[in-house]
């Protein structure tokens, strides 16, 4: 029999498996070709079922902290197996967990474990709600808290206002008490808000650090109208430091939300925070939560195996790495002269597209290269990118489209300064990131036909972006453009980003 490839292992995997995976993201959408099947991994390293060798810089999206098949980790995991694999029936390493979690964290009183964070996340939710008898969900736009209903509702003013939900399949109802203001900015807390969101360091929507007073303020206005501050450490929690991002950042939550590193690579989520509030749950109280696998024998096994190796020496060392990491890859980006950004908070680290913030320049260079009369627009791709200056560049150049995905809050005010307005890009969908496909890109080119008459010049201002989308996609809005009467003057050669 021969041996599977990536190919074929996808091409069975999507017959049996929405989209072949198991989570959308490792479908490869957003970057294009075929996902790596992982054979095996160790330490730093994958292996695909071909016998590629890859540096894994995913580390299961941070759950693998010590690098993969940790020797003590699964030591750890093969004794607890050998022991049982689930009860139903309380293990001495809940226990040993909970307290070391309580012990790392100050303010952190009691935690219940879940399998996953988006179990957390929902949980924190409904115990600050039971606890409050406040119905109200206040998050920020590019937070991400799991796929639970409540807190799918992404952000843009449609969903603020009107309690449009984010994904198909959530009801407006679901999302009727969630209020999604923009991050960084404390928003009004009314006195009906149950528990106010928030990641400490946003990390699903590039990395983006808290903007100084941003933490203490959300304490503040918890504190004046009574609502619990929640603070989502599924990415930050004993990642940032050995107390997480509470700690590092010094702010204290009432609540917070756990997952990927205490799990140590098995499904482990935690929540937990003030005795009071989690005093409410059942058995204790009157918000019920369970779970048939919560605390499992083997994840807590794990994660505690973890948290055994993550000292303060280990955070320095993690910290030291992704600095070097981070200096290399901006050399060689900027080596490349590609403008991306390697924005670090303590050992977090990513690689990222630029913002148009931080390409303002750029764009306002290139926005002056143009005569008033071009068409311009303008492809955003993340609701981060929006800033207010940049709104205002873009306002003063009378840019005329402004793409975006429905999430981006700010696009009312481009929508009211623009001379065209913008199409809503991802109608009905949410996607972690944005996936150009040729059909949207129609749409696009169609409307801007529609609005714009056939032989006018455009320019599209694409993010310039390392991962290789941005020139596909510019190819391809040439190409749409040209069918649809438009004229792109210049169609970019590979490496180049804009259509001019
Ligand atoms: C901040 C944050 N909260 C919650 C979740 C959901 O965790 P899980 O994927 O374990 O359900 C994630 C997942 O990436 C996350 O990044």
């Amino acid at each position: 029999m021969t041996p599977p490839t990536n190919r074929s292992l996808f091409e069975r995997a999507q017959r049996v498996i929405p989209g072949g995976v198991n989570s959308p993201v490792r479908a490869f959408r957003s970057v294009g070709g075929t996902p790596y099947f992982v054979a095996r991994a160790q330490g730093a390293h994958v292996w695909d079922v071909e016998g590629r060798r890859y540096v894994d810089y995913v580390q299961s999206y941070g759950a693998s902290i010590l690098g993969h098949a940790h020797p003590r980790v699964v030591e750890a995991v093969r004794r607890a197996a050998g022991e049982g694999t689930t009860f139903g029936a309380p293990t001495e390493r809940e226990v040993l967990l909970a307290e070391e979690l309580c012990r790392r964290v100050a303010g952190l009183e009691m935690v219940r474990l879940t399998s996953s964070g988006t179990e957390a996340a929902m949980s924190a939710v409904r115990v600050a709600r039971g606890a409050t008898g406040r119905p109200t969900v206040v998050k920020f736009a590019g937070g991400y808290h799991g796929h639970s209903d409540a807190l799918l509702a992404a952000g843009g003013s449609g969903v603020a206002d009107q309690g449009l939900s984010a994904s198909a399949g959530v009801t407006p109802g679901a999302v009727a008490d969630t209020v999604v203001a923009p991050y960084n900015r404390v928003p009004e807390i009314g006195d009906d808000v149950a528990v106010v969101m928030v990641e400490p360091v946003a990390a699903n929507m590039g990395l983006v650090p808290p903007a100084p007073g941003f933490l203490q303020g959300l304490r503040q206005a918890c504190d004046r109208t009574g609502a619990l501050l929640c603070f989502d450490e599924v990415i930050t929690g004993f990642r940032l430091g050995p107390g997480g991002a509470s700690q590092r950042l010094g702010v204290r939550p009432d609540l917070w939300c756990f997952g990927k590193v205490i799990g140590g690579g098995l499904p482990l989520g935690a929540f937990g925070g003030r005795r009071d509030v989690m005093e409410q749950l059942a058995p204790l109280g009157p918000v019920y939560q369970a779970g048939t696998l919560s605390g499992n024998p083997l994840a807590t096994a794990a994660g505690l195996a973890v948290l055994a190796e993550l000292d303060d020496v280990a955070y320095t060392m993690l910290d030291g790495r992704a600095t070097e990491l981070g200096t290399m890859l901006a050399a060689v980006l900027a080596d490349a002269d590609l403008p991306a950004q390697v924005p670090r908070v303590g050992p977090l680290l990513l690689q990222l597209p630029p913002t148009l913030a931080a390409d303002r320049p750029r764009l306002a260079d290139t926005l002056d290269r143009f005569p008033a009369s071009t068409r311009v627009a303008v492809e955003f791709r993340h609701p981060s990118w929006f800033d207010d200056d940049t709104l205002s560049l873009l306002a003063a150049r009378n840019v005329a489209l402004v793409l975006a995905d429905r999430r981006s809050r700010p696009l009312g005010l481009v929508e009211r300064t623009a001379d065209w307005g913008y199409v809503r890009f991802h109608e009905g969908r949410a996607r972690p990131w944005p996936c150009y496909g040729d059909q949207a890109l129609g749409r696009w080119a169609e409307r801007l036909a529609a609005r714009w008459r056939p032989g006018d010049d455009v320019f599209a201002f694409f993010n310039n972006d390392p991962r290789g989308c941005a020139v596909r996609d510019a190819c391809r809005f040439a190409t749409l453009a040209q069918r649809q009467g438009l004229r792109p003057t210049r169609v970019p050669a590979s490496g180049e980003v804009t259509i001019s």
